[in-house]
């Protein structure tokens, strides 16, 4: 077997499961769950109809083999997306593929890009670097890969920035590949252009690749729309987006997760060697859900519903949890990461015992490193069911810590 795997830790939902294995909720409460972060909203019609139309097509549907390329008119329809988002004008020859989701993509890209045996000769392992608190592929890719993950700690002071400061310079001279998530699971926070500036600079110092994980970018509850890694790259002159790739997603800007549709875009020499990654893989997407795909991105006006949804739903329950704890409405996303007194474990456990509410101990999303655990004494809260559900989850959780007072 391959010893690698023997690294990988339990996922957050399967260490919920064992933390409330021998307990029975509270039965006068029905269950509400801000467990898992998973769309809940509607699928738009129009990509339904697209998707059932290509089923029925007699020259295409299921019926052929697709290629991992993918079709020229999706990548010509995310290539206009990226315009209309960005300003950015991409050679959808050789900028852009599509991925099954971004789930798989980002750890298929790790395995394509990270060499093990690198640093052989001072019997040091590869480094992937990533935030803290952080979504989990990143680190089973790194242990995968044969590196080691690299944590590093966000700043509730920043509004959750990164410390990339912190990192030492021999630990960057190991560095092949970085992770940014912005916005971030679970803190919602967008990286500004000054921190990309830095970290384009250390990429061009110790010749690292980095991967912008933005499947969060359409959901934000600011003015301006979140700032894209490749248009930071374009803003600071970068042309060509050198060690640069950036992750989008359907599922959340779509309401999609079951569609399994994004894309990889950015420096067109990662993207050759990831698509003769992928080819071998067998990562092609099928054209049903690339048609459906087209006609999502081809789409604003179901995106603009979803955010309005979420804007609706964050502003009524996001109050009500100021009452009595330390959260803020985030940049962007659609999690709440809210500080709680004490232990975030016994908060999750006494809160589903007392009231059946389910929410993430946010040290099941972080780390120990450099002697802490940036999730401890957090908890993560995902609005993703209606409004109504929402704001009684928020009610319970309110009474719930006024009774621990
Ligand atoms: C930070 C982050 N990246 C990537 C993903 C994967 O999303 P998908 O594979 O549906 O695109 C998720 C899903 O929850 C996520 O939270």
């Amino acid at each position: 077997m391959n010893p690698n795997l023997s690294q990988l830790q339990a996922y957050p939902f399967e260490r919920l499961r064992q933390l409330f294995a021998s307990i029975t909720p509270n039965p006068t409460f029905r269950p509400i769950s801000l467990g898992i972060g998973e769309p809940r909203h509607a699928t738009a019609d129009l990509i339904k109809k697209a998707y059932c139309d290509a089923i029925m097509d007699p020259q295409g549907g299921l019926s052929i083999y697709p290629a991992t390329t993918g079709l020229l008119s999706l990548r010509r329809s995310i290539g206009n997306w990226l315009e209309r988002r960005y300003g950015l004008q991409l050679d959808v020859e050789t900028q852009v593929l599509p991925i099954n989701g971004s789930r798989e993509a980002l750890f298929a890209f790790v395995q394509t890009v990270v060499n093990p045996s690198q640093h052989a000769h001072d019997k040091q392992p590869a480094v992937v670097v990533c935030p803290n608190p952080f979504y989990q592929i990143y680190e089973g890719a790194a242990f995968l890969s044969g590196a080691q993950p690299y944590y590093v700690p966000s700043d509730p002071a920043r509004n959750f920035a990164q410390d990339w400061d912190s990192v030492p310079q021999a630990v960057w001279a190991r560095t092949q590949l970085l992770f940014v998530c912005s916005p971030g699971n679970p803190t919602g926070a967008v990286m500004p252009l000054s921190e990309w500036e830095k970290l384009f600079a250390l990429s061009d110092r110790y010749g690292f690749v980095i991967a912008s994980d933005e499947c969060y970018s359409e959901i934000y509850f600011r003015e301006d729309p979140p700032l894209g890694g490749l248009e930071a790259a374009a803003r600071l002159g970068r042309a060509g987006f050198k060690n640069l790739v950036s992750f989008t997603s359907l599922s959340k800007r779509s309401n999609v997760p079951g569609m399994r549709s994004g894309f990889v875009a950015g420096d067109a020499a990662l993207i050759k060697q990831f698509l003769l990654y992928r080819t071998y893989h067998g990562s092609a997407m099928s054209t049903v859900v690339q048609a459906a795909s087209i006609a999502a991105w081809d789409d604003e006006q179901h995106v603009r519903d979803n955010r309005e949804q979420y804007r609706a739903k964050f502003a009524q329950v996001t109050p009500l949890l100021t009452q009595v704890m330390d959260v803020a409405l985030p940049d962007a996303g659609f999690y709440l990461w809210a500080k709680v007194d004490g232990s975030d474990t016994d908060f999750a456990r006494d809160l589903f015992t007392l009231y059946n509410v389910t929410v993430l101990p946010g040290s099941f999303l972080a780390r120990d490193a450099q002697g802490f655990n940036p999730g401890a004494s957090r908890i993560r809260m995902a609005l993703v069911a209606e409004t109504a559900e929402c704001v009684e989850a928020a009610q319970r959780i309110v009474e719930f810590v006024q009774s621990r007072k």
